[in-house]
C-alpha cells in the first residue's frame, strides 16, 4: 500500500512538472503562463476535478518510449466558473510543445463527450504545436476525432476556444468550429500554412503574426472574436464572458439579478439620433443605455465594424444585442458584416437567448466588390438566420430600415415578435433622392421639380407610419423609453414557443 501511494505521488507530480523546470521557465519567459497556471485562473478556486492524469502515449518510434510523461501533453477535467459547470482541456507545451498523439486526443474527447452527456460547457485552452510529428495518422485520426465532437457539440453545448500559443495546420479546425474563439496578442497565432509554406509557395513574405496573429484574426478575417493583452486577462474575461451562456441548449438562460430597474427611461437617448439623417451617431450609446448596467460584453469589435453584436443582460436574464453602426458605412450591410451577425444570431437561437436588434440601415453596399464577392449569397445568410430563428426577437428602428436590408434585419415578416420604431424612422424601399430620381427621371433636368418631388416622397415615406399602418411595426415609441419597452417585451415573450417544420437540416447559403 506504502509503496503504491509513493508511485501515485511520483506519477502525479511527474504530470505536474510537465515538460520539467526548464521548459517552464521558457514558457513563462514568452509571458505565458504554464497549462496548469491557466486552469487555476480560469476556475473557481479548489473545484479542478482532474482527469487521466496517467494517460501517457503508446509511440514507440523515434526513442519516444524513452520519453514519456504523465498526462502526455494535454490537462483535461471539469471545474467551477462562478459556481456554473464547465469542461476543460488545456494544452501543456512543455511536454512535446503541446503537440496532439493519438492518447492526448482521447483525453479531450472523453470530457467533450461526458459535456455532452450532461450538458455543460467545454472551453479549450490552446497551446500546441499541432499533430505529434513522431506519430504520424495516429496523430491525424486523433484530430478528426476531436473534429466529430466538435460538430456533434455544435448548438448543443457552448464551446470556447482561446488560443494562447501556436495553433496551425489542421488544428486550427477544432477551434474554428466551436462556437467562440478568443487569442492573446503577441504569443498566440493561427494559420493553415505557415510563414514558409506561403513564401515557398505564393512568394510573400510575411511573419507569424502578420500572417495569424490576434490582430490579424479580429479585424481583419474575423476568425477570432477577441483579443486580450495576456493570459491573465484573456482568462479573467473569459470568466466574465461565461457568466452570458446558457450551460446547454435546453437549459435556458441564466439569471443574474441587478439593481438596475426594467422600467429606468434615459432622456438622453430623445437626442440621440442627429436631424440630419445623412449624420451618424454612436449606437454603441444606445446599446450601454438600454441594456442592464451598461455592461455590454461586445464581439468581434474590430472586424466588420458596420454592425455590433455581442452580449448583455435585460432584467438579469442574458440577451444578444445586434445593430447596424451608422458611423462605418453608414451602417450598411456587405459580406463580412452579414456573416458575422448571421453566425451571432444562430448562436443565440440555438442556446435560447432572445435577440434585441436595433436597426438603421440604409440598405446592402453597393459595388462590384461586393457583387464579385458574392453579397447575394453572404446577405442571404442574415436573411436566413433571422428568419430561421424561434427565440424571442425584439427590433428597435431608430432611422433608417431601406429595401432588402428592412427585410433582413429582423423584421415583422421574418417573425419578429415586437416590432418598434421611434418616431423619426423612416421606412421605405431607399431614400428619397435615389427614389425620385429613379420614378421622376423626367424631372431630372429641372431641380426645384425633382426637389418639390423628394419633399413628397419624404414627406409620404420618411416616417413610421405606412409600416404601421400595416401592423408592420406594432408602436411607435419615444426613445427615452426604448429599455422599458423591450423589458416588458422579453417578459411577454419568456414562455415563447415557436418550432419549425420538421427536416433533417436547412441548407443555409454557404
Ligand atoms: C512533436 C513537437 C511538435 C510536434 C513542437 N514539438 N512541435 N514535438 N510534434 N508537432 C516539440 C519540439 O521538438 C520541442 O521539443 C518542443 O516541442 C518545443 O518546440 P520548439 O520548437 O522548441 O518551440 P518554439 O521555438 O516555441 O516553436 C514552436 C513551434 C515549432 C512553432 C510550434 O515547434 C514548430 O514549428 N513545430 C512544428 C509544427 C508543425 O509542423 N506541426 C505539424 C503541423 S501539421 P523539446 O524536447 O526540444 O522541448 C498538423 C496537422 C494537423 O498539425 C492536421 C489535423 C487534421
Amino acid at each position: 500500500m506504502h509503496d503504491i501511494n509513493e508511485l501515485l505521488e511520483k506519477k502525479r507530480a511527474a504530470a505536474r512538472l510537465g515538460g520539467g523546470e526548464r521548459r517552464i521557465a521558457a514558457q513563462h519567459a514568452k509571458g505565458k503562463l504554464t497549462a496548469r497556471e491557466r486552469l487555476d485562473l480560469l476556475l473557481d478556486e479548489g473545484t479542478f476535478e482532474e482527469w487521466d492524469m496517467f494517460v501517457e502515449h503508446r509511440c514507440t518510434d523515434f526513442g519516444m518510449q524513452e520519453q514519456k510523461i504523465p498526462g502526455d501533453g494535454v490537462v483535461t477535467g471539469y471545474g467551477m466558473i462562478n459556481g456554473r459547470l464547465v469542461f476543460v482541456f488545456s494544452q501543456d507545451f512543455t511536454v512535446f510543445g503541446g503537440a496532439l498523439s493519438e492518447p492526448h486526443a482521447e483525453k479531450i474527447c472523453k470530457v467533450m463527450d461526458q459535456a455532452m452527456k450532461v450538458g455543460a460547457p467545454v472551453i479549450g485552452l490552446n497551446d500546441s504545436g499541432g499533430a505529434r510529428i513522431q506519430e504520424g495518422v495516429a496523430s491525424l485520426g486523433g484530430y478528426a476525432d476531436v473534429f466529430q465532437r466538435n460538430v456533434m457539440a455544435s448548438g448543443v453545448i457552448p464551446q470556447i476556444s482561446l488560443i494562447m500559443g501556436p495553433c496551425a495546420g489542421g488544428a486550427v479546425y477544432s477551434p474554428a468550429m466551436t462556437d467562440f474563439i478568443f487569442m492573446v496578442r503577441d504569443s498566440s497565432y493561427m494559420f493553415v500554412t505557415g510563414p514558409e509554406v506561403v513564401k515557398t509557395v505564393t512568394h510573400e513574405e510575411v511573419t507569424a503574426e502578420e500572417l495569424g496573429g490576434a490582430l490579424t484574426h479580429t479585424s481583419k478575417s474575423g476568425v477570432a472574436d477577441l483579443a486580450f493583452e495576456n493570459d491573465v486577462e484573456a482568462l479573467l474575461m473569459l470568466r466574465r464572458f461565461f457568466n452570458y451562456l446558457p450551460l446547454n441548449n435546453r437549459d435556458g438562460v441564466p439569471l443574474r439579478p441587478n439593481g438596475d430597474p426594467p422600467e429606468r427611461m434615459d432622456m438622453s437617448l430623445d437626442t440621440l439620433v442627429p436631424e440630419n439623417p445623412n449624420k451618424p451617431y454612436d449606437i454603441k450609446e444606445l446599446i450601454l443605455k438600454t441594456v442592464d448596467d451598461g455592461d455590454f460584453f461586445e464581439l468581434q469589435p474590430d472586424h466588420a465594424k458596420n454592425i455590433v453584436i455581442g452580449m448583455a443582460r435585460m432584467a438579469g436574464r442574458t440577451v444578444g444585442v445586434v445593430a447596424n453602426n451608422p458611423q462605418v458605412l453608414a451602417g450598411c450591410l456587405d459580406i463580412r458584416s452579414s456573416i458575422k451577425a448571421a453566425r451571432f444570431v444562430r448562436f443565440c437561437d440555438a442556446f435560447n437567448i432572445p435577440v434585441i436588434t436595433f436597426v438603421d440601415v440604409p440598405g446592402f453596399l453597393p459595388g462590384t466588390s461586393q457583387e464579385f464577392g458574392g453579397i447575394i449569397k453572404h446577405g442571404a445568410k442574415l436573411l436566413y438566420a433571422y428568419a430561421e430563428c424561434t427565440v424571442p426577437k425584439v427590433t428597435v428602428i431608430t432611422r433608417k430600415a431601406y429595401g432588402g436590408a428592412y427585410d433582413v434585419m429582423a423584421s415583422k415578416h421574418l417573425r419578429g415578435d415586437v416590432n418598434f420604431a421611434w418616431p423619426n424612422a423612416e421606412i421605405a424601399v431607399m431614400g428619397a433622392k435615389g427614389a425620385v430620381e429613379i420614378i421622376f427621371r423626367e424631372d431630372k433636368s429641372d431641380p426645384a421639380k425633382l426637389a418639390a418631388r423628394e419633399a413628397e416622397y419624404k414627406a409620404r415615406f420618411a416616417n413610421p407610419f405606412v409600416a404601421g399602418a400595416r401592423g408592420f411595426i406594432d408602436d411607435v415609441i419615444q426613445p427615452h423609453e426604448t429599455r422599458k419597452r423591450i423589458c416588458r417585451s422579453l417578459a411577454m415573450l419568456k414562455d415563447k414557443k415557436l418550432e419549425n417544420p420538421w427536416r433533417k437540416h436547412g441548407n443555409i447559403p454557404l
